[in-house]
């Protein structure tokens, strides 16, 4: 069985092929980066043009990459929302009229599905799992019990925890996208002596709050103009990392009570790529009796092999859409989980 993937969801145009053997046969990402920059953030028209500008020939790429004509494909998955709803519709649409020329099914999946099953396409994990996952758009705990079961135990109630990184680096001059600089010169810092909170943690549940923190990040600053942005990257980081050891370690405990042979932590986004976070949760894991499941970052970060993926899932699994389904700007992933009407840009 083999499904062409396709992403755009966010500023990342993206379209993978992958087969019910786990093989990625292409997996081709572009990134808008460049077009975002001047802004310091992603703005949803200049995504949505730049997703219709490159779609096709990404498609074809992907099609070359795996050596295959669309006749050959057993199915094509879309991301149909979450996410800016401009993007989301260029990929949906681009899927439905790819199905219906070749008369195929069409998977139209949920973007936090694709991350969520990921992990069983990089590491062949069974269910039960717990996801952490954490980018630009999403800053949620969520247990996978099974295809189509997922159970959102905690999620922000502000801001997603990769907006908290892109924004204290603008504070601190470091520049866009945030993640990545503010974990340089993080590397290169001492968080002793500046005091930062840790927004949430000691509470019970396992749901997260940033804009606090960002807060304090301005404040410190305003106060303290001789702090180097070095020292101050070093201690919000570290200040991130205890807050998600604290939920993740409750999320741990709320999963235990249903699974008590929880085997894995995975965590996805790409916040994901942070080392610092990922040796905190790493020892969180092993102090549990978890292994830490880290895809390999091109994985982590927003791509068309976790769409495939979790289009290949769905398939096996006898399912498909109709093709007049709807893009969606938002699309909780349990349908059950109470909605956060100021959380993050996406869900
Ligand atoms: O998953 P992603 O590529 O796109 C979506 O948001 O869906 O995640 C992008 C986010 C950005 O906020 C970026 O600053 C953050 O992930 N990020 C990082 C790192 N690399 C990327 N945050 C912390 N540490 C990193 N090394
Ligand atoms: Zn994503």
């Amino acid at each position: 069985m083999i499904v062409l993937g396709i992403e755009t969801s966010c500023d990342e145009t993206a379209a993978a092929v992958v087969d019910d053997a786990r093989r990625i046969r292409s997996n081709i990402v572009l990134s808008q980066v460049a077009e975002h920059r001047p802004y310091g953030g992603v703005v949803p028209e200049i995504a949505a043009r730049a997703h219709v500008e490159q779609i096709d020939g990404l498609i074809r790429q992907a099609m070359d990459g795996a050596q295959l004509q669309f006749s050959e494909l057993d199915g094509v998955a879309a991301t149909a929302g979450p996410g800016l709803i401009g993007g989301v519709m260029v990929g949906l649409v681009t899927g439905k009229a790819i199905a219906a020329a070749i008369g195929k099914p069409l998977l139209a999946i949920n973007h936090l599905e694709g991350h969520a099953l990921s992990a069983r396409l990089t590491d062949d994990l069974d269910f039960p799992y717990l996801l952490l996952l954490v980018s630009g758009g999403h800053c949620q705990l969520l247990l996978i019990e099974g295809l189509g079961r997922y159970r959102r135990l905690g999620t922000t109630i502000d801001d997603a925890a990769g907006e908290a990184f892109d924004k204290v680096a603008k504070m601190l001059g470091l520049g866009y996208p945030g993640g990545p600089v503010v974990q340089a010169a993080a590397a290169r810092g001492d968080p002793a002596g500046i005091a930062l909170p840790r927004p949430m943690a000691g509470r019970e549940g396992c749901d997260f709050s940033f804009s606090g923190l960002k807060t304090a990040v301005r404040r410190l600053l305003d106060n303290n103009p001789g702090l180097t942005a070095e020292n101050v990257a070093a201690a919000f980081q570290t200040a991130v990392g205890d807050v998600m050891v604290d939920r993740a370690g409750n999320a741990i405990a709320m999963a235990q009570e249903t699974y008590p042979d929880l085997a894995s932590l995975v965590i996805a986004g790409g916040v994901a790529a942070n080392s610092h976070l990922r040796q905190r949760l790493d020892t969180l894991c092993q102090d549990r009796g978890l292994t830490l499941v880290a895809p390999p970052v091109e994985l982590c970060t927003d791509n068309g092999a976790m769409i495939a993926w979790a289009g290949v899932e769905h398939l096996a699994a006898g399912r498909s859409d109709p093709l007049d389904t709807l893009a969606r700007a938002r699309w909780p992933l349990d349908p059950d989980a109470k909605p956060m009407p100021f959380a993050g840009k996406k869900a």
